[in-house]
């Protein structure tokens, strides 16, 4: 039998379990991968010995509060043992591209706070070259066409995400047609950008451990 993509990213977000039992403050990411994990934590047996969660945006939050866990603020908390998140994109060598939900500029300072990166993606994000999905760039709004500007020196197509403010006020560009080969380095380039928050590139720090959702089996590699 042949699952649908929702079937793969809950059969995912099911083996991620595993990795937070025992573990008293999660970091948790977003999107509809994430959406079926904590659906999921709701009916744990070990959700009462969680103590809380920094999470990566005002969505996650919501639904984290919404089934009595707590959420604490990174400043709070220190360094995390987990963090749990999804991927738009991840390669063999674990780097990622990732900010389709928008939550680019959070899920990149909880997953480089926390000493286990556990990336869960359901089989079609799986890529030998990062690019094919736009890459999100979150810029300050007043840099907007600067920043543009200057990715399409590197060959990109920014397209600015119409109707979208993130949770810290900031506007995405998506930029189309990257072939990205060095993705180290493209983090770096777009970082020096003036006007850039956050680069959906999560390469210099990639995962750690990638769940891959088949329907036959779940892939960690
Ligand atoms: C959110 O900003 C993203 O980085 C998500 O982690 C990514 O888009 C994966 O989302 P899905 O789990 O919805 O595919």
């Amino acid at each position: 039998m042949t699952l649908t993509q929702d079937e793969l990213k809950k059969q995912v977000a099911q083996a991620a379990l595993g990795y937070l039992k025992n573990v008293p403050i999660i970091g948790m990411g977003t999107g509809s991968t994430v959406t079926h994990l904590i659906n999921l934590l709701a009916d744990c047996d070990f959700k009462r010995d969680i103590e809380g969660a920094v999470s990566s945006s005002i969505k996650t939050t919501e639904h984290l509060k919404s089934i009595g866990i707590p959420v604490l603020e990174l400043n709070q908390t220190g360094s995390l043992e987990v963090y749990v998140d999804g991927a738009d994109e991840v390669t063999p060598h674990k780097k990622m591209l990732k900010g389709g939900g928008g939550a680019l500029t959070r899920e990149k300072i909880i997953g480089g706070a926390s000493k286990t990166f556990v990336c869960i993606v359901d089989s079609s994000k799986c890529v030998d070259v990062l690019g094919k999905y736009p890459l999100p760039v979150e810029v300050l709004p007043l840099a907007r066409s600067f920043v543009a500007r200057e990715l399409v020196k590197l060959g990109g197509q920014p397209v600015l995400r119409e109707n979208f403010i993130s949770d810290n006020g900031c506007e995405i560009l998506d930029v189309h047609n990257l072939n990205i080969l060095d993705p180290v380095a493209m983090e770096q380039t777009i970082n020096n950008i003036p006007g850039v928050l956050t680069v959906g590139l999560f390469a210099m720090r990639g995962a750690d451990i990638v769940l891959v959702g088949k329907g036959s089996e779940v892939i960690t590699y």
